[in-house]
């Protein structure tokens, strides 16, 4: 199986932490060059130290905000103009505010379009052309098994990361004669902050205990545990493989089996 990632250079959004920073750390080990995409500095610091470079890769990273897509067009422009391309694009930033969907102000339903729709959008219109002259691209979208069931109280990411999926099934259509796939991984319940930060809020309002509302998740999920990050990276980083190349356009749960529907 060729799961072999030399010579390709990988954009991982969301990439400072969780499971963008898990995904990066997968494709370098395949033997990318991974560019990693966030706010905190500090943090996209520490993850290109750790990146593997036992084959010669070469790892950067842009400080950005997936809410400005005008300035990562910018910058992305900017790092293409220089000879460079981007073989594979991993789009992912923080998941949206949660809360119930009646609650939700048109600004902060506008925020979570323009963060995950809007961002994507754009980064694929840079990179396509040079997926499609180099006859190979990956483009992968974090979302959430949202697309398939959704989950109350996130209301916004249900909304969003359904309009992303659907984008995501028209561009594998126009664009899979061109050795480009684009699929979405949907993880399910992943030890990350952003988890934990879930779990809070749920605790708080329904006036119980995080354990309690872990033991209670975990009751759902046919595995009998939380995933860990390594097991959602590595679903994506084969994806992104030349061994995945007749995979496109498929929704991919890691979730332990815990969406009931196929
Ligand atoms: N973990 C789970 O169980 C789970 C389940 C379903 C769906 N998801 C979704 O999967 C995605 C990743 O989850 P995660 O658990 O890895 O989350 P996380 O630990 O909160 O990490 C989010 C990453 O996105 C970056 N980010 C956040 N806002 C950003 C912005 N405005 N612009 C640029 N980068 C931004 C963060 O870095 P900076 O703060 O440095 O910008 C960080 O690197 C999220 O959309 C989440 O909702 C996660």
């Amino acid at each position: 199986m060729n799961l072999d990632l030399t010579n390709k250079t990988a954009l991982v959004c969301g990439a400072s932490q969780g499971l963008g920073a898990a995904v990066a750390h997968e494709l370098a080990m395949l033997g990318a060059n991974v560019w990693l995409l966030a706010r905190n500095e500090e943090n996209l610091k520490a993850v290109k130290q750790s990146l593997d470079i036992s084959l010669g890769q070469q790892h950067g990273y842009f400080v950005a905000d997936s809410g400005d897509p005008e300035h990562i067009k910018q910058l992305i422009t900017d790092f293409l103009s220089k000879g460079k391309s981007i073989d594979i694009l991993v789009n992912n930033t923080g998941g949206p505010a949660a809360g119930p969907l009646l609650n939700t102000s048109l600004e902060d339903m506008q925020k979570g379009v323009t963060a995950h729709l809007l961002t994507a959008h754009t980064l694929a219109q840079l990179v396509v052309p040079g997926m499609k002259a180099n006859k190979f691209g990956r483009i992968i979208n974090i979302l959430s098994t949202a697309v398939k069931q959704p989950i109350n109280g996130l209301g916004i990411s249900n909304t969003v990361r359904a309009g992303v999926a659907n984008w995501a099934k028209t561009l594998a259509n126009e664009i899979g004669q061109y050795g480009i796939t684009v699929n979405n991984v949907l993880p399910g319940y992943t030890k990350t902050d952003r988890l934990d930060y879930l779990f809070g809020k749920q605790a708080s309002d329904a006036g119980t205990t995080v354990d309690a509302i872990v033991e209670k998740t975990i009751s759902m999920i046919p595995a009998g545990r939380l995933g860990e990050q390594e097991e959602f990276a590595a679903a994506v980083a084969f994806l992104c493989s030349p061994a995945a190349g007749y995979i496109n356009g498929i929704n991919l749960p890691v979730d332990g089996g815990r969406v009931g529907s196929l």
